[in-house]
């Protein structure tokens, strides 16, 4: 069944987007690992038959959060960040990237990009920008980081270090659509002393369970997942220098002492500065 959402454009003029809500998206089903309310039937059906396949996809879903807000932490305070490129932003929740960035530097900028309507539909809650810095949101497809390039230099200044944030996202680019060469093609254009920091479900870790949610998913999503093996993951940092811990296990990167969220993880994670 679709639905249609009129949506204010930002630019003081009404759209009409259109959601097809019989078929599960990637952006509501994680949603909904994370407790939160912007989801369907069809996506909660797919959620929970997830969760029937690899009951710890909810912990790793909700480390992987854990990890964006400590990394986020990092760039701003400990490497002097103050732009943002997030892609694949995701539905908003708590601690969305701008808000933990400007915690610490009021003055940040972030340039979310997302492919899904309903993200755009909630956009507004991204737009929150503290007044001493700025956010903007564009609609855009990591198969064309060219695109997302030309639009994020509206807000971001390329000539400036810049982190690149890709996180639970990599794994619905095919290997044939080149994940590897869009990374390349995204840290290409940003200089010296940006970063790149990713999450990336794994092949190698809890393979059994991911395996099986992969292979449900893939029948009944509307984005295919491909979980990768942790020297995959690692070529995405090529070139790169990765800070401490090094590529790890989403819940093992600089964990909190006694986060009330630990627990398994099946997601291969990392930072890198560009030299
Ligand atoms: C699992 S969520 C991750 C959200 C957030 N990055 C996080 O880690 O909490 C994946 C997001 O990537 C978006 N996405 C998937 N494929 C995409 C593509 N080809 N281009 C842009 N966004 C995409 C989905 O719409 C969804 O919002």
């Amino acid at each position: 069944m679709a639905i249609a959402w009129e949506h204010e454009n930002g630019a003081g003029h009404g759209e009409r987007l259109l959601f097809d809500t019989s078929v599960a998206h990637c952006a509501r089903v994680y949603d909904y690992w994370l407790g939160g309310k912007d989801n369907f039937a069809a996506d909660r059906a797919a959620a929970e038959q997830a969760i029937r396949d690899f009951p710890d996809i909810v912990p790793t879903a909700r480390a992987n959060r854990g990890f964006l807000a400590r990394i986020v932490r990092f760039l701003a305070k400990d490497a002097g960040i103050r732009q943002f490129l997030d892609i694949g932003t995701g539905i908003p929740t708590e601690n969305n990237t701008h808000e933990v960035a400007q915690s610490v530097a009021p003055g940040s900028r972030v340039v979310y990009v997302d492919n899904d309507p309903l993200v755009l539909v909630h956009a507004r809650a991204l737009l929150a920008s503290h007044p001493d810095g700025a956010t903007a949101y564009e609609e855009a497809d990591l198969r064309d980081p060219e695109r997302i390039l030309d639009l994020a230099a509206g807000l971001l200044d390329f000539s400036r270090p810049v982190a690149v944030l890709l996180l639970a996202i990599l794994h619905h680019i095919d290997d044939e659509d080149d994940p590897h060469k869009i990374v390349t093609t995204l840290v290409n254009a940003v200089p010296s002393g940006s970063y790149l920091a990713l999450s990336h479900p794994a092949n190698d870790l809890d393979a059994e369970g991911m395996a099986k949610m992969a292979q449900t998913l893939n029948e009944i999503m509307a984005e295919k997942i491909i979980a990768r093996d942790r020297p995959t993951v690692a070529r995405f940092f090529d070139g790169l220098e990765l800070v401490e811990p090094g590529l790890v296990r989403v819940s093992d990167w600089r964990p909190p002492h006694g986060s009330p969220n630990w627990g398994p993880a099946a997601l291969w994670a990392g930072v890198a500065r560009k030299p």
